[in-house]
């Protein structure tokens, strides 16, 4: 039996469930002091006056720090691009007069604990002059980016001519589908706790998605050198992409500590975590036209979404319209608009489920113009390669996933008329969609150090935000020397380990899983050849295709009874460690020659209240090809999560922007609704069958994030289906559905 294929629980789960992990904001350290953040009230001008005389009156303050008496800080503004930033200017905190975005940070108080350090934080007179804003997507001027941000693909030329093959279809969808903000929302909040160490050194646990990130954006920032700066982050309660770049709590710490030589930890309040990066409102504008018997003959999808003032965020919203159906006439486009809020960031498959929703729910539309099933239509337009760039997928296999996905659900009992599925008072909807996204892989490091009482550690510098990071390192380790779970230890989130990408874009099983397996196949080797050199080996005429490596020992495949215990190979050769690192590289002819991407069908029951307009999901099958399936307990949670996610999308995430105030009101959990327990169904997921050996050297291909795409989509073609009414803005709240 291997590890690998088998539904571990979570290595790291009784840590995280007795309250044993610690994360940024609750390590200590001797005089540790308290940094509470006063957060700006308009969303432009200038600050003209702060008053902290009455904050630092208070006993137990230390200092207030503002752009005012600000340090030095000897990075130029290159220093603040950290490794996923988006083109243009980061935002620098307290860097000078100018207020860029409502809730931007322009105090913070330092005192010796938190409570004195939130009052003393209140009595800061800011004084400001406001300047006229502008964050209203409908009002801002849309502009294509000129500058592309690294790792995202600029929509793909057009194809054949899709105004005019739109304008000859016989049967046309043309809208506009609507997309709310929302904000990450995790668990923990952002913290960072910077412990001085004396001369200079600093050791930093920060809430980040990559140890790396924030250690080279200290050091540049600061101008430290990395030795001088270890970021640690073995624990992070939730990201979904908010931790993917430094925020501005880590900044605060990091110049507070230096500046007042000790020890000092910024957290911030859940209302704060409304202060910096969001998934931004998305508007598509979609036609789609084909002829009477379904085949479609023009897609047209241009989106618009909002940026910061000073950076040009962008992520993959149209593209995936390309993607998705064959059809010879195709334009795309992607627009941003400038606006006075703070930067976007990266979401759970940042642009993916917002242009889904676009692309699956006019396809949706069309099938009711059509009169064919909604699934039908797709399978008949099936893409069976990668239209887009001209290439064979690596593997594909969505049309399985639809397949599969509708026997389970029961698809084929689906009364095709909207409002036909009534039971009681409630209207039935049954509606489905599509996802894709892409199966990425990254350089990434890792170390495999076999230790002489038989244990083996793996360690690399990545994250795990709760995906089961730890675990899979772990099977995929122990499968490689043919230890037990208990053997093996992943050690990550620290950047004095190897290195490592952010954890992000659903790459890291790819990446970390093919550096782990590539840095201990090394070392099953180098053990090997120590194996058959041992006096009397009898090992010692095998190659190592005729041994296997099974329970702590090395025996021939032929005669298991013959073999050498690893603890004594290390013995005899008298080592007491082998140490083994290994870099894992994307194959580049596989990414010229082939396209990587996993795929989903998502199939969804809603309930809605005639009289009440409630809206209830009630089912979802997800079927979901993402090559193989590491740990199905662990990727089946990732998909569970994914889907809440696209729930979450579909009907009540939504962060609402006072344009008269140019800020995001519903700054709570209150207010700002999640999906809870009550509002989330039986989900069920499938893992479709995917063979795929060119992905990357496990044939994996990433499950955090194709979990959301396609389930707002289906969901909101399951609404259609029970009320005859289409909804095209997200959430559908019940006035949507009333009014
Ligand atoms: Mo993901 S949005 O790349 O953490």
């Amino acid at each position: 039996m291997t590890q690998v294929g088998s539904p571990h629980s979570r290595v790291d789960g009784r840590l995280k469930v007795t309250g044993a992990a610690r994360y940024a904001g609750e390590v200590g350290a001797p005089g540790l002091l308290h940094g509470y953040v006063v957060s700006g009230t308009i969303a432009k001008g200038r600050i003209t006056a702060i008053d902290t005389a009455a904050a630092e009156a208070v006993p137990g303050v230390v200092k207030v720090f503002t752009h005012a008496n600000r340090p030095r800080v000897p990075g130029g503004d290159e220093a603040y691009q950290d490794a996923v930033a988006p083109p243009g200017q980061p935002f620098r905190p307290l860097f000078n007069d100018r207020i860029l975005y409502s809730g931007q940070p322009v105090a913070l108080v330092v005192a010796e604990d938190f409570a004195t350090a939130r009052h003393a934080a209140s009595l800061v007179d800011v004084r400001v002059e406001a300047e006229p804003h502008q964050t209203d997507l409908d009002r801002a001027a849309a502009y294509v980016p000129s500058e592309k941000r690294q790792g995202i693909a600029p929509p793909p030329g057009p194809r054949g001519n899709a105004d005019r093959a739109f304008a000859a279809s016989p049967m046309r969808v043309a809208n506009e589908y609507r997309i709310a903000s929302e904000h990450h929302n995790p668990m923990e909040p952002h913290a960072s706790t910077v412990v001085w160490e004396g001369d200079g050194k600093l050791t930093v646990y920060d809430k980040i998605q990559g140890v790396k990130n924030s250690q080279d954006y200290i050091t540049a920032v600061f101008g430290l050198s990395p030795e001088n700066v270890r970021v640690i982050s073995p624990f992070v309660g939730g990201a979904f992409g908010i931790g993917l770049r430094p925020q501005y709590q880590l900044f605060l710490a990091v110049m507070a500590a230096l500046d007042l030589k000790r020890s000092v930890r910024v957290e911030l309040t859940r209302e704060q975590m409304f202060t910096f990066g969001y998934r931004p409102g998305t508007i598509n504008a979609v036609a789609v036209g084909a002829n009477p018997d379904g085949k479609l003959q023009a897609i047209r999808h241009e989106a618009v979404a909002g940026t910061s003032s000073f950076e040009d965020y962008q992520e993959v919203v149209v593209n995936w319209s390309g993607l998705l159906y064959h059809c010879d006439n195709i334009a795309l486009n992607y627009k941003i608009a400038k606006l006075d809020t703070y930067t976007p960031a990266d979401m759970r498959a940042p642009g993916a489920p917002l242009g889904v929703v676009g692309i699956e729910s006019a396809i949706d539309e069309l099938s009711y113009l059509l009169k064919i099933d909604p699934l039908e239509l797709r399978l008949n337009n099936y893409a069976d390669s990668d239209e887009n760039e001209g290439k064979p997928f690596t593997s594909r296999e969505l049309r399985a996933a639809c397949r599969q996905g509708a026997d389970r659900f029961g698809w084929s009992k689906r009364q095709p008329e909207p409002r036909s599925m009534r039971d009681g008072r409630e209207l039935v909807g049954w509606g489905m969609a599509t996802g894709i996204w892409e199966a990425m892989m990254m350089p990434h490091t890792a170390r495999a150090t076999l230790t002489a009482d038989g244990k083996l550690e793996v360690a690399c510098a990545t994250a795990d935000i709760g995906t089961g990071t730890y675990t899979i390192l772990t099977q995929i380790a122990a499968d490689s020397l043919g230890l037990p779970m208990e053997d093996v230890t992943a050690r990550i989130g620290d950047s004095s380990l190897p290195e490592a990408p952010v954890e992000g874009g659903s790459w890291t099983a790819a990446s970390a899983g093919s550096a782990v397996f590539l840095a201990c196949e090394k070392l099953r080797e180098t053990l090997f050849r120590h194996a058959r050199g041992m006096d009397g080996s009898p090992l010692a005429n095998a190659s190592i295709e005729h041994v296997r490596f099974r329970d702590g020992w090395i025996e021939l495949r032929t005669a298991p009874s013959e073999g050498v215990r690893i603890a004594e190979v290390l013995r005899a050769a008298g080592l007491n460690r082998i140490e083994e690192q290994e870099t894992a590289q994307p194959n580049a002819e596989t990414k010229e020659k082939f396209s990587q991407y996993t795929h989903a069908a998502v199939f969804a029951e809603v309930r809605v209240d005639e009289q009440l307009g409630v809206a209830r999901v009630t089912r979802i099958v997800d079927a979901v090809a993402a090559g193989k399936i590491i740990n199905p307990k662990t990727a089946r949670s990732q998909i569970i999560g994914g889907v809440v996610f696209g729930l979450g999308m579909a009907l009540h995430e939504e962060s609402m922007l006072d344009h008269r105030l140019g800020r995001f009101m519903n700054r709570n959990l209150a207010e700002y609704h999640v999906p809870s327990n009550a509002d989330i169904p039986e989900i069920e997921v499938i893992f479709v069958d995917e063979h795929d050996d060119k992905a990357n050297p496990l044939g994996v291909k990433g499950l955090g994030e194709i979990g959301i795409v396609g389930t707002a989509a289906a969901i909101a073609n399951a609404i259609f289906h029970a009320t005859g009414r289409r909804v095209r803005s997200l959430p559908i709240t019940i006035d949507k559905l009333m009014g």
